[in-house]
């Protein structure tokens, strides 16, 4: 049986990965720091589908407690899906965000997200096989555009653009293995993440993250490195998740371009960021540029 070590799996796009993964037969690995809802997550997935689920609560943020998760994933020898995916938003302005959540943001997602593919990929190595997948974000791609309407993300966006440029380094430097890694760089998705940041609820044209985890799945199998499943423009019109299109149709053009799952979202992200109509139009003349 093939297992895979899912972070932040008590919510959002972790949950909807160990959901999906338990109904493609992976015994399971779950981490976040809310036992409760890993143990109501176990209870489910153990009795349909039934398989194995392992909890460890642990605050991916604390150095003792990501060495317990880094221990479990590299120490046994059966780790061969690992969902680098925890993490949280604290938009705000640089200037006010406290600098104890400036680290927390380093170390949860760029500290824990490295130490935890270190660990696993050793034994991956040996064994010929292995997938890593690190939830990044469309936002990777947004450093020069500036806040308003866009959220305040200094720290959030520079984190998440090390998750894409490690997972391109790290697939480049494994590429003559089986590894496969993938940076997942989602547009919204309707998870607690913007809730958790005092959102009444998710945002409107969010993708389902169900919808995300089928696109990951998707590209891995296309071997895509940087993969950003977005809503369909059509869906994103009329501003509902009843048709999302997570799935693959590259645009005309997109293998000349230099990373084809980017590619993508640029040809789709004007209608997939609902808080950001100007995004759309910088990032088309840069898939212009690029072109050319
Ligand atoms: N939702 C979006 O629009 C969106 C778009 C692009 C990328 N993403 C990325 O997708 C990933 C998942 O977010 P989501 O949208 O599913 O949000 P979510 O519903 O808020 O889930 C976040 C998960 O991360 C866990 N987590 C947060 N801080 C942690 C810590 N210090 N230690 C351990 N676990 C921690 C949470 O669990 P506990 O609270 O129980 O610890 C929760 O399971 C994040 O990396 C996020 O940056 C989200």
């Amino acid at each position: 049986m093939s297992v895979a070590l899912v972070t932040g799996a008590s919510s959002g796009i972790g949950r909807a990965f160990a959901e999906r993964l338990a109904r493609d037969g992976y015994d399971l690995v779950v981490v976040a720091r809310r036992r409760g809802r890993l143990e109501e997550l176990a209870s489910r997935l153990r009795s349909d589908p039934g398989v194995a689920v392992e909890i460890i609560a642990a605050d991916l943020g604390d150095p003792a407690s990501l060495a317990r998760v880094e221990r479990r994933a590299g120490e046994g020898p059966d780790i061969d899906l690992l969902v680098n995916n925890a993490g949280f938003g604290a938009y705000m302005p640089f200037a006010r965000l406290p600098p104890e959540r400036v680290e927390q943001l380093i170390r949860v997602h760029v500290v824990a997200t490295t130490r935890l593919a270190r660990a696993v990929v050793p034994g991956m190595l040996e064994r010929g096989r292995g997938t890593i997948v690190n939830v990044a974000s469309m936002l990777a791609f947004s450093a020069t555009i500036p806040p308003d309407p866009m959220p305040h993300r200094v720290v959030y966006a520079a984190t998440k653009a090390y998750l894409v440029a490690f997972s391109q380094a790290l697939a480049a430097e494994l590429g003559s293995s089986a590894i496969k890694v993938q940076a997942l760089c989602p547009g919204t998705v309707a998870t607690e993440f913007h809730v958790v940041q005092g959102a009444p609820g998710p945002l409107p044209g969010s993708m389902d993250p169900a919808d995300v985890v089928a696109a990951s799945l998707a590209g891995l199998e296309l071997g895509e490195v940087v993969c950003a499943p977005t809503i369909g423009r059509r869906a994103a019109s009329r501003g509902g998740r009843e048709r999302t299109d997570a799935l693959h149709r590259p645009p005309i053009g997109a293998s000349r371009l230099p990373l084809p799952g980017l590619s993508r979202a640029i040809a789709r992200i004007s209608g997939a960021c609902p808080f950001l109509p100007a995004v759309g139009p910088r990032l088309a003349r840069l898939d212009r540029r690029w072109r050319t």
